[in-house]
């Protein structure tokens, strides 16, 4: 197969590839197979899982209703009666000044991402000076989902963390905003909140600041709200959901319960909502329509807000609690910190001083059955040799406690080998 540079750089063997192929192959293989840490599949949450049933029975029980659902495109910008009560929910809940012209939809945010990053940052000429421009991680490690999606090389920039130790074992990242210099090469930032692998939950200040500092510029603040508040509020510190003209608020069904459905959602100023709706024409004719049909009754009423305040949120407290009191008693001397899990499905394990990679650690526990992804995948745009990024990877608690227990003490009997053995294999 002869292929162009885009082919060939599509089609390379990335990091979001291997997560997805492993996520794949374990589901396809039945549990029981693999402990499956991996992947950001969202967990099946039964009272979800029997709301959006009882909504599906209904749309098959109304009339034309699933008929008009799977057998009409909707527009580019996507299904506008749910844009309509998207908008007015979040107007009145959170005093956000938009109506349906800032809402865009998506099939899934990862392609909002795409359309977003490659529109802000690569070659162009950005206000007369034809220079390339990059997309800036203010805080480094960030989603791993995004290091390929840049349509040239070289396209993402990131800076480290300051690193507070909270106690022995547990560590929280925070934006270096002294080390925060935004060139002319900048054309967005963007931060994932929660982060995507850390489960660290920016501030609100650290919000505003980033939003003040890419307003100055006149660039926007990309935020992929995925976990995040209001829903489908994956949260467990204090974050206020916050959007202005300036900031692209990225958010998604998947995490909701309806990743299958692939549905994202970009909240923004009128420009950048038509040309999603412009790419989304190109791209993929419209968005597909039945994750929205299952949610417009929510959303409409604005349950969507307490089933995941009230449902969602504490779900996925209690097993990140669970999981972290199974990691500092299996880790117990065994130098593990963990990331203050503040949101998100995963946790965030730094084996400072671990003599092999942790793309070595990753091979090993997968020829023990149990699946995490390494953490070098989640520095995309940083260069340069940090130790750190190789001391660190992402486990998912979104599985059943039973998987996560058992996953976590095959891992720390293997950390403890590699510790008291160097780097050999057993
Ligand atoms: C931080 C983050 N952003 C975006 C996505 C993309 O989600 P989706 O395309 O399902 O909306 C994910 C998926 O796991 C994620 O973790």
């Amino acid at each position: 197969m002869k292929l162009s540079a885009f082919g060939r750089k599509f089609t390379r063997n990335s990091g979001i590839l291997r997560l997805m192929d492993d996520l794949g192959s374990a589901i396809s293989a039945g549990s029981g197979k693999m402990l499956m840490l991996g992947g950001g599949n969202p967990a099946h949450i039964p009272e979800v899982q029997k709301y959006f049933r009882t909504r599906m029975e209904s749309i098959l029980a109304n009339g034309k209703e699933f008929e008009q659902t799977i057998g009409d495109y909707d527009g580019p910008q996507g299904e506008n009666g749910f844009i309509e009560v998207l908008a007015e929910l979040l107007r009145k809940e959170y005093g956000w000044k938009i109506g349906p012209e800032n809402i865009a939809l998506t099939n899934g945010s990862q392609t909002a991402f795409f359309f977003l990053f490659n529109m802000f940052a690569g070659k162009g000429s950005y206000g007369g000076s034809r220079i390339r421009r990059k997309i800036l991680f203010p805080l480094a490690p960030e989603y791993i989902g995004y290091a390929d999606m840049g349509l040239s090389d070289d396209f993402f920039a990131a800076r480290k963390p300051g690193i507070e130790m909270l106690g022995s074992q547990i560590f929280k990242y925070h934006v270096d905003f002294s080390n925060l210099k935004v060139s002319g090469e900048i054309g967005a930032i963007c931060v994932s909140r929660p982060t995507n692998p850390t489960g660290n939950v920016l501030t609100d200040d650290e919000i505003m600041n980033l939003s003040d500092i890419a307003g100055s510029h006149d660039i926007p603040l990309i935020i992929d709200n995925a976990y995040g508040t209001p829903f489908p509020n994956i949260i467990f510190t204090d974050a206020k959901p916050i959007w202005n003209e300036n900031i692209v608020m990225c958010m998604s069904l998947s995490k909701l319960g309806l990743p299958g459905l692939r549905t994202g959602i970009v909240i923004a100023n009128r420009k950048i909502i038509s040309s999603i709706s412009a790419m989304n024409a190109i791209f993929s004719l419209a968005p597909g329509g039945f994750g929205v049909s299952l949610a417009y009754d929510i959303v409409a009423s604005g349950k969507i807000i307490s089933i995941s305040r009230d449902i969602i949120r504490p779900f996925y407290q209690a097993k990140a609690e669970t999981a972290v009191s199974h990691i500092q008693r299996e880790f117990k001397d065994c130098g593990c910190c963990i990331h203050k899990p503040e949101g998100a499905l995963f946790l965030w394990l730094w084996f400072k001083g671990l003599p092999i990679s942790s793309m070595e650690l990753y091979e090993r526990l997968k020829k023990r059955g149990v699946l995490i992804v390494p953490g070098n995948y989640f520095f995309p745009g940083m260069d340069g040799s940090w130790k750190h990024r190789n001391e660190c990877i992402r486990l998912t608690y979104a599985q059943d406690d039973g998987v996560v227990r058992k996953g976590i003490s095959i891992m720390a009997d293997e950390v403890r080998k590699i510790r008291r053995t160097g780097n050999k294999s057993r």
